[in-house]
């Protein structure tokens, strides 16, 4: 018996871009996105005894609706079984249900497909199991799930932003006091997302790796967390070159993000732009976590007439690029990227003009 026919309930939810606030969210720092016009979307009906999976692409997996574990084969299950299983221990009364996944958003290209994919489960199984529970707390079982059941330690931007998006707007979510505010992004401003076709694999430990280094780091500067830190203080003595590189990154980072909103509030793109191109030169030096297919895409790009700024987005090590440029030349400018891309790469990339959309639904 599968989920073919009738979808009794359904739930979308978008991927996000990352437009500043490169690994701040685990760092209690401030971020800045934008939920995009690509989704992920889970269907599918309630069944007494059995929790029965459908994706294109994967295979199968059924598993006793008793039985709520970690699948160690099938692992692209366990964002939705993980969702399951940290709704269940909030006391919503989850049980058997029958799931098929769909969407347009890329899978693993740092567009947050992760979150997507556990934000559409878990308003699926809200609106078949119906429960109480706030947004934020949504999204925080939604991390919880990816940290239990899949092994990333990941912070909470990609699930905020996917949930508080607003169409035309940017996100800025503030991780230490849990802020959520939404800002106007110009119309004249375009963004575009180029995938380097590099995928991102997260769980293969340089994202957990870079989330010790940090926690090192702000214990080497004696803070509590680097948010604490000003950028003043990054040249203190005796600190690991490593560690304090790290620190740099995440701190400057930070500011960025607080600049980024005062320019975006005056509709200053260049200014904007001159930060993201900052952000990419940050993570190339000092984070490492870029990858020579993104410094091509991001370099190739900020030559381009009408590009403000580019950088990775997201977690980074593959993954995709985030451009921005004047709306009007941004079409021009995918194709042009995607052009020079592919003559000095032998590679087609993904490019695409994204909108700002709005969250989940
Ligand atoms: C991934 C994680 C986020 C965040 C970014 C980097 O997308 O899921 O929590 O840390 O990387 O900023």
């Amino acid at each position: 018996m599968g989920v073919t026919t009738r979808d009794a309930v359904s739930a979308c939810a978008p991927g996000r871009v990352e437009l500043l606030g490169n690994h701040t969210d685990y760092n209690q720092g401030v971020v800045l996105g934008a939920a995009i016009n690509r989704v992920i979307c889970v269907s599918g009906d309630m069944n007494d005894r059995t929790i029965r999976l459908i994706s294109p692409g994967f295979r199968d997996v059924e598993i006793q609706a008793t039985e709520l574990q970690p699948q160690q084969e099938n692992r692209w299950a366990n964002y939705i079984l993980g969702v399951a299983a940290e709704l269940r221990q909030l006391g919503v009364p989850v049980r058997g249900f029958h799931a098929r996944v769909r969407g347009d958003l890329p899978i693993g290209s740092g567009l947050s497909s992760s979150a997507a994919l556990e934000l559409s489960t878990a308003l699926f199984l809200l609106k078949l199991f119906p429960f109480e529970l706030t947004r934020l707390e949504i999204a925080k079982a939604c991390q919880r799930a990816e940290h239990r059941y899949v092994g990333v330690q990941s912070g909470l931007l990609d699930q905020v932003i996917s949930l508080f998006g607003r169409a035309q707007h940017a996100v800025f979510f503030d991780c230490r006091t849990e802020e959520i505010r939404t800002i106007p992004f110009p119309s004249s401003l375009g963004l575009i997302i180029a995938d380097s076709g590099r995928q991102r694999e997260l769980a293969s430990g340089e994202y957990n790796l870079r989330r010790t280094e940090t926690q090192n780091a702000a214990a080497a500067f004696g803070v509590t967390a680097l948010r604490d830190l000003k950028p003043a203080e990054l040249d203190r003595a005796n600190i690991p070159d490593l560690l304090r590189r790290r620190a740099r990154h995440v701190v400057e980072e930070n500011d960025r993000v607080w600049r980024a909103v005062q320019l975006l509030q005056a509709g200053d793109g260049h200014g904007f732009g001159k930060l993201m191109n900052e952000s990419h030169e940050s993570s190339r030096r000092n984070f490492e976590n870029s990858t020579p297919e993104l410094d091509l895409l991001v370099s190739i790009a900020q030559r381009l007439p009408g590009v403000l700024g580019a950088r990775l987005t997201g977690a980074g090590f593959g993954g995709a690029t985030v451009t921005l440029c004047e709306t009007n030349e941004a079409p021009a400018i995918a194709q042009q990227l995607a052009k020079s891309y592919s003559a000095q790469t032998g590679t087609e990339p993904q490019v695409f003009v994204c909108e700002i959309a709005d969250g989940a639904h």
